[in-house]
């Protein structure tokens, strides 16, 4: 297998039309995995050839390095299977390679409840449980009932529950004990035929009024349209301007730090959290810190919504990082606080 692999390979292949930063970046192989065959393939492959095996998805969560070494595999195998479905719910398969926001469009054709806050996030449904993706009051863990996948190391197949997957806020086991250890190949959900409504987020709440819905009979269609037109106003589009959305996580800090800040900045914007937390926006405290909009080094966080980097010069993600320090350290001086990065570090 490992000669017959190499004609699906390209050798030294730029992935930067396959990150939605556009950051340059070489892989010493590069494959394109879109059936199961294949990616036993690619597993092998790397296996037999003693080489590293990097995994991408859609692309629009990651840092990619200048070089990757070893074989770096884009999964794009499709599929989607109905393992059950009554009056009130729907259980669906999913393949990893199928993208994100056509699957929320084809469950909201479906009438089905679940998933329609998270409209119009990038990237592939495989990827989409390593950080667990939320927005608008979703994330999706709340209708994720397993993911299945494979060991790098050894092909073994597993499958995971929900509680095993350890969600949390933009974590799951896939970024912690999983990482770089398994390739997920399937997701699977369960959707509601009731109305299970998640729009008390302000800016949903004022682009349904906006829209003119009736609140008392809201489909999965009007709230996925909803969160289309916000997201589309606030969020540079990747294809035009290179961003990866978010590019921190809202930090959480204790009640001392949370008082302490907002005595001094009353318009601290803050969510209370279980435990006397409180997650801090962290667009806000960076647009406060002055860096809405700024360009430094060929490099922005965007001017409409702070909290995303963007990459118009496709830097390097070394030069990347060095921007971010700067943001990471004013932050730090000004709040006391520190951010951390949302996209994951190849
Ligand atoms: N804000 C500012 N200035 C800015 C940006 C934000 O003052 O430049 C303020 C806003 O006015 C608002 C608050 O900060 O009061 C929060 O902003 P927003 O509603 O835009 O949400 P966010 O906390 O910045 C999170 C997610 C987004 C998700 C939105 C909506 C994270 C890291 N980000 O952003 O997710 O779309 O909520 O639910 O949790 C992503 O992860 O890539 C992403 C886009």
């Amino acid at each position: 297998m490992t000669s017959s692999f190499l004609q699906y390979c390209h050798k030294n292949y730029n992935l930067q039309a396959l990150n939605t930063l556009a950051v340059p970046s070489i892989a010493e192989y590069f494959a394109d995995v879109n059936t199961d065959a294949l990616l036993l393939g690619a597993l092998q492959f790397s296996q037999e050839a003693d080489i590293p095996l990097t995994v991408l998805g859609g692309g629009s969560n990651v840092l990619l390095p200048e070089k990757i070494p070893g074989l770096v595999i884009k999964i794009s195998t499709t599929g989607r299977e109905i393992l059950s479905e009554d009056d009130n719910a729907a259980t669906i398969r999913f393949a990893a390679g199928e993208n994100w926001h056509d699957t929320v469009l084809w469950c909201v054709k479906k009438n089905l409840y679940g998933i329609e806050n998270l409209a119009l996030i990038p990237g592939t449904i495989g990827a989409a449980p390593i950080q667990n993706i939320g927005a608008y009051g979703v994330e999706l863990m709340s209708c994720l009932e397993r993911v299945e996948g494979l060991y790098i190391s050894n092909n073994t197949p597993f499958v995971l529950d929900n509680s095993d997957c350890l969600f949390a806020y933009r974590d799951s086991i896939f970024k912690q004990s999983m990482r770089n250890k398994v390739i997920i190949t399937h997701v699977t959900l369960t959707l509601s035929k009731e109305p299970k409504l998640h729009v008390e987020y302000p800016a949903l709440l004022e682009q349904l009024d906006k829209n003119k819905v009736d609140k008392g009979t809201l489909s999965p269609f009007d709230i996925a349209s909803a969160v289309i037109a916000i997201r589309q106003h606030k969020l540079p589009n990747p294809e035009q301007i290179p961003n990866a959305g978010s590019f921190f996580k809202n930090p959480i800090v204790g009640e001392v730090i949370y008082r302490k800040i907002r005595d001094e900045y009353p318009a601290v914007v803050a969510y209370p959290m279980p435990n006397n937390k409180y997650k801090l926006a962290a667009g806000w405290l960076i647009d406060q810190a002055g860096w809405r909009g700024k360009l430094l080094d060929n490099i922005c966080m965007h001017h409409n919504q702070a909290l995303v980097l963007t990459n118009p010069n496709h830097c390097t993600t070394k030069q990347l990082l060095g921007f971010v320090d700067k943001v990471r350290e004013s932050i730090f001086d000004k709040f006391h606080v520190n951010l951390e990065i949302e996209p994951i570090q190849l």
